[in-house]
């Protein structure tokens, strides 16, 4: 669960330091400005949780912020801060939409409660209207399948950030469904009539991935015969996809962090620069916090693109899904290839919880594929099942390109197994080796285990 995030915008700095510290200490996410201005921007950018802005401010005042919350993140709670003398005017805001409001001079307590109350609430009526959701979509979104723990969070998180402009990052293994999950935020957000662009940033070379994305202008290099607008022009008022944005060379990504601070392109060749309204989804299966350490990958570019992270679980992570999706994938290709097969043996469903699924969903989803080709009964069987499948269960006692192992190396292999199929969970661990635990725990550093 992330924690709640709080907007605190109040021009007095020692007040602003003070809610900070006091929204921080209790363990809220917070940011701070004391215009109303910037704080509009930060609206755009920034899924909050809750909105805490002083009436009275210089330029745009706490009315206008209350405003453009309601037009722009319409989930977002806001509260007050005024002083004895504009109670009233308080009172209007309320009217308006704001949640409570806080009267100047405040104690700590004070605050701390009702801010605890309008979260208390706001969590309350999320979690309804993600039921409701959930309820109408029966645990999916968009085209996606499962509902296990993992899955759910990552419904519950697109359906938050859907509708912001905020930068999203999507990582994860290769073949978990990143681009999918792309498609579901475009597809149900406020943009989904606007084009939803994907540009594969490893597959093109540097000079031709620039062009792609700002295009260019009439002789901006041989060839150039036209003005050609670049993905991020035609994607106007939609979303561009960036895959794969782990690869992309350093002058790019200094290019791409100027586009995503100031909403500005500028073709190839071209001395003008044009304002384009997009939100970028990105994605990659690379570690980019090890690249950014590494210097491979630039550390501000990084943080301005993880604005909202979405970490999708490998197969291994969510076997509790893996007997719908491939429920799923059997529908499909059955379907598409005419073949009359109506389930899924249990052998082969054991095999399937045995198996680390390197390739994950889509190597599932490969693995039907191929079945229902060469599947000649009413169910898939473990005999139309690769190789690696079949053998999934034996591996860890029959390793044929070693010699035979000491009872202790077994043991050792055995163990670690029960423990990463737990999760680390030592009281099911001891449970299914039929050990106590604290045996478990002797033999766990007897035999030097990794946890
Ligand atoms: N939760 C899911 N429900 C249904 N289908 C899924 C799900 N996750 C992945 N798939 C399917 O698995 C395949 C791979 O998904 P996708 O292309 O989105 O993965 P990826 O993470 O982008 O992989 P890569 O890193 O290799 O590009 C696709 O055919 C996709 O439809
Ligand atoms: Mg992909």
């Amino acid at each position: 669960m992330n924690p709640a995030s709080v907007l605190i915008v109040e021009d007095d700095t020692k007040l602003r330091n003070a809610l900070k510290e006091i929204m921080t200490r209790e363990g809220y996410a917070v940011d701070a400005t004391e215009s109303g201005d910037i704080a509009v921007s930060m609206i755009k950018d920034t899924v909050y949780d809750l909105v805490i802005t002083d009436l009275k401010l210089p330029g745009i005042d706490g009315m206008d912020v209350l405003r453009s919350v309601q037009k722009l993140a319409r989930d977002t709670s806001v509260i007050i801060i005024t002083a004895y003398a504009t109670v009233d005017t308080a009172v209007e805001a309320m009217k308006e939409g704001a949640e409570d409001y806080i009267a100047k001079p405040f104690n700590l307590d004070e605050i701390r409660l009702i801010v605890r109350k309008v979260l208390d609430k706001k969590a309350l009526v999320d979690d309804n209207r993600f039921l409701r959701n959930q309820l109408k979509k029966k645990y999916s979104f968009g085209n996606l399948v499962g509902n296990s723990e993992a899955m759910v969070e990552v419904y519950k998180t697109i359906e938050k950030i859907k509708d912001s402009r905020a930068t999203v990052l999507i990582l994860g293994e290769t073949g978990t469904g990143k681009e999918l999950v792309a498609r579901a935020i475009h597809f149900n957000s406020i943009r989904s009539e606007k084009p939803f662009l994907p540009v594969n940033c490893a597959a093109l070379a540097e000079t031709l991935l620039e062009s792609e994305l700002f295009g260019y202008v009439k002789g901006a290099f041989t060839g150039a015969t036209r003005d050609k607008q670049g993905v991020f022009e035609v994607a106007h008022g939609g979303t561009v996809f960036l895959d794969e944005i782990g690869d992309i060379s350093p002058r790019l990504q200094q290019i791409l962090l100027r586009v995503l601070e100031n909403g500005e392109i500028q073709p190839v060749g071209s001395t003008q620069r044009k304002k384009v309204d997009v939100r970028v989804v990105a994605a990659t299966n690379r570690n980019l916090g090890e690249m950014m350490k590494a210097g491979a990958f630039r550390a501000d570019l990084y943080y301005r693109l993880n604005v909202i992270t979405l970490d999708l679980p490998s197969l291994r992570e969510k076997k509790e899904d893996i007997a719908t999706l491939a429920g799923h994938f059997l529908k499909k290709y059955a379907e598409e290839n005419q073949r009359p097969i109506h389930g899924i043996s249990r052998e082969a469903l054991n095999l399937f919880d045995c198996y680390e699924w390197p390739g994950n969903v889509r190597e599932l989803e490969n693995v039907i594929e191929r079945a229902t080709l060469l599947e000649t009964s009413k169910e898939i069987t473990a005999e139309s099942l690769p190789e690696s499948i079949r053998t999934a269960r034996e591996r860890p006692f029959n390793n044929p390109d070693e010699d035979l192992q000491t009872l202790e190396e077994v043991g050792r292999t055995y163990i670690q197994t029960v423990l990463e199929k737990t999760g680390g969970n030592k009281a099911r661990a001891s449970e299914i080796l039929g050990i106590n635990r604290t045996s478990l725990w002797r033999m766990i550093h007897r035999l030097k285990i990794a946890q």
